[in-house]
């Protein structure tokens, strides 16, 4: 089976159980400073998980292009990614436990689905501690299953918290206790009568979770007015399954990748296990890289945030090119381009920016070579003892080397990084004060508080602002937003004046004083489209997305051709926004500053 086959599969079984398709969200999550990308499925359905009422509906259906980047170190095995798909359905307040685990056994099992060897299957349920009780229901609807299908009981595992549970993705937020389903990828004849954790024959294909609860900031778990299903298949690993391979790279979603890697290195997948997981690095590194410059709310490579993550996979893929004995100049395009032409039917703006993606790669590409062979040089002049924080800081600061490149050429030579002694030294060069680490992990995606509200507002202010003072060709490249201050990427070539930067605070805190009111409206693309709606419109779907119009209080009745013109912006967003402009305060922009290229950041502030 092909990923196209098996992606539509899934989708198709639960469009005919009443689900809507709903396309992929961006990689880059919008307004949630909690998170530097989109890691989950249920990530960008947080506010309808809350209670928001999502505008298809409340059984949806999607495969959502996901960053995982907890385990960079461990891409090279046979089963880590930074990129991956996951496949979810999702019931909002609608079904629960009984038709999300009956959908998920038909959809393995039964014809319609992957009519997987129902012999080979085992799952697990949570088995109680002192924040939620044991999952009987969970384990009830098993139990009757798998003694339906002559099953034993036996393979239907209780555990703990640390297995069987999902949530919430950041501090504070929706969660609940989870079944997992395994599938035996060992010899059929020797499945074992249980599951066990332990013995990694056992591949976990989909995760169901019953999202009941909502984690405070106390740390208490509540009940959730609203009980959801958030299941999730990770589309690399059932491929392979279902296709009796044990290596994820084996299946078309890398095979093309990798037979490139073949080209450029001259080298055999498979060669030798050093080959093996330099090629699985780069295949994975560059995929991951371009789809995260490739976004809608692209990034580049730079030093910070998500910049510093694309960076790393492009520099990390170089240096594994460059022992793999790849010796062509500016080749990682080459990767991306494969990449590109095998995802773009089912991720658009994958295509779309192209260009954007093949230039930034070349750009990277280029200012790390001309530091890598030098900084290499300069590497194996100081290892012999160890690497000191300013030796560390050095190799970063004027060689380009990640701290993570450092410390994997040190671990090859057996000798230790001071990271912290790095990390001081950082500090000390930079004004790293800002979001970096510690604070972006603070609040919880579900507390979307108060001031990050009215900033998002503003940030819809800032954009109209912007597109008035300097043209239409300004568009939004990304956004940011702490509850102290926003910050907005746009596209523009120049330097703003003084002048220039004057007349968009005067529009914005003139868009604040007249008190405009702020409306939310379902529409389909179509709609939001000839409205001359601002926002993201790649959609395969057709479905329906909220647009958010900031106009005057006579137009409270909706937004008709004739006062379209008097709204002062219209966008496509997922909210959450004020109602009222008035109440937001005094804008100013306290920075203007270059982003990249052809990219300009503003952050500014509301005060009283
Ligand atoms: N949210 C669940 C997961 O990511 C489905 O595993």
């Amino acid at each position: 089976m092909t990923s196209q086959d098996l992606r539509q599969k899934y989708l198709d079984f639960f469009k005919n159980r009443n689900h809507v398709v709903i396309s992929s969200s961006s990689l880059i999550p919008e307004n949630d400073p909690t998170v530097l990308f989109t890691t989950a499925g249920m990530h960008p359905l947080v506010p309808y998980l809350m209670g928001q009422k999502h505008p298809s509906g409340t059984r949806l259906v999607d495969a959502q292009k996901c960053i995982r980047t907890g385990d960079i170190e461990e891409v090279g095995d046979v089963t880590h990614h930074t990129f991956f798909e996951m496949m979810g359905n999702w019931s909002l307040g609608d079904y629960f436990k009984t038709e999300s685990i009956n959908y998920s056994w038909k959809f393995l099992t039964g014809s319609e689905g992957l009519g997987l060897d129902k012999n080979r299957i085992a799952v697990s349920v949570f088995e109680g501690d002192d924040d939620a009780p044991f999952d009987a229901e969970a384990y009830k609807l098993w139990s009757d299953i798998f003694t339906a299908n002559g099953l034993s009981v036996e393979r239907i595992a209780k555990l703990p918290k640390k297995n069987n549970w999902w949530g919430p993705a950041g501090v504070t937020g929706p969660c609940g206790p989870d079944t997992e389903i395994f599938y035996w990828t060992g010899e059929a004849t020797q499945v074992p009568g249980s599951f066990n954790d332990d013995n990694d024959s056992w591949v976990e294909i989909w995760n169901n979770v019953f999202m009941q609860y909502n984690k405070n900031e106390a740390g208490e778990f509540e009940p959730l007015a609203q009980q959801n299903v958030d299941t999730g298949l990770g589309l690399e690993r059932v491929l392979a399954v279902i296709n009796g391979l044990s290596d994820n790279y084996q299946t078309d979603l890398f095979a093309g990748l990798i037979k490139k890697i073949e080209e450029l290195s001259g080298h055999q997948y498979g060669e030798t296990p050093e080959a093996t997981r330099a090629m699985r690095i780069i295949a994975d590194h560059l995929k991951a890289a371009a789809f995260i410059i490739g976004d809608d709310r692209g990034v580049t490579p730079s030093n910070s945030d998500q910049g510093y993550v694309v960076r790393r996979l492009i520099r990390r893929a170089i240096r594994y090119g460059r022992q793999l004995g790849i010796t062509q100049d500016l080749w990682i395009k080459e990767i991306a381009i494969i990449a590109i032409s095998e995802y773009q039917s089912i991720y658009p703006e994958f295509k779309k920016n192209e260009a954007f993606i093949l230039d930034n790669l070349d750009k990277e590409e280029g200012k790390f070579n001309r530091t890598l062979e030098k900084g290499l040089l300069e590497f194996n002049k100081l290892s012999a003892g160890g690497i000191s924080g300013e030796e560390a800081f050095n190799l970063y600061q004027s060689y380009g080397f990640p701290l993570e490149i450092t410390e994997e050429l040190a671990k090859e030579k057996g000798v230790a990084v001071d990271r912290a002694g790095f990390q001081a030294e950082l500090k000390k060069h930079q004004d790293l004060s800002r979001t970096a680490s510690a604070g972006r992990f603070k609040g919880g995606l579900a507390d979307s508080g108060e001031e990050t509200t009215k900033l998002h507002t503003t940030a819809h202010l800032l954009l109209a602002a912007l597109r008035r003072v300097l043209g239409d060709h300004v568009t939004q490249k990304g956004s940011n937003i702490t509850a102290e201050r926003l910050r907005l990427d746009f596209a523009h070539p120049d330097k703003m004046t003084p002048d220039q930067i004057k007349q968009v605070e005067d529009l914005v805190n003139g868009a604040i004083v007249s008190d405009f009111q702020v409306i939310c409206e379902e529409l389909s693309l179509d709609e939001a489209k000839k409205r001359g709606a601002m926002g993201v419109f790649d959609s395969k779907y057709g479905e329906k997305v909220k647009v958010y119009t900031v106009c005057h209080a006579e137009h409270q009745a909706g937004v008709t051709p004739e006062n379209l013109v008097a709204a002062f912006s219209q966008e496509i967003c997922g909210g959450p926004h004020v109602e009222n402009t008035g109440i937001l305060g005094h804008f100013s922009i306290q920075k203007e500053e270059a982003s990249s290229a052809g990219v300009r950041r503003i952050k500014a502030v509301l005060t009283k």
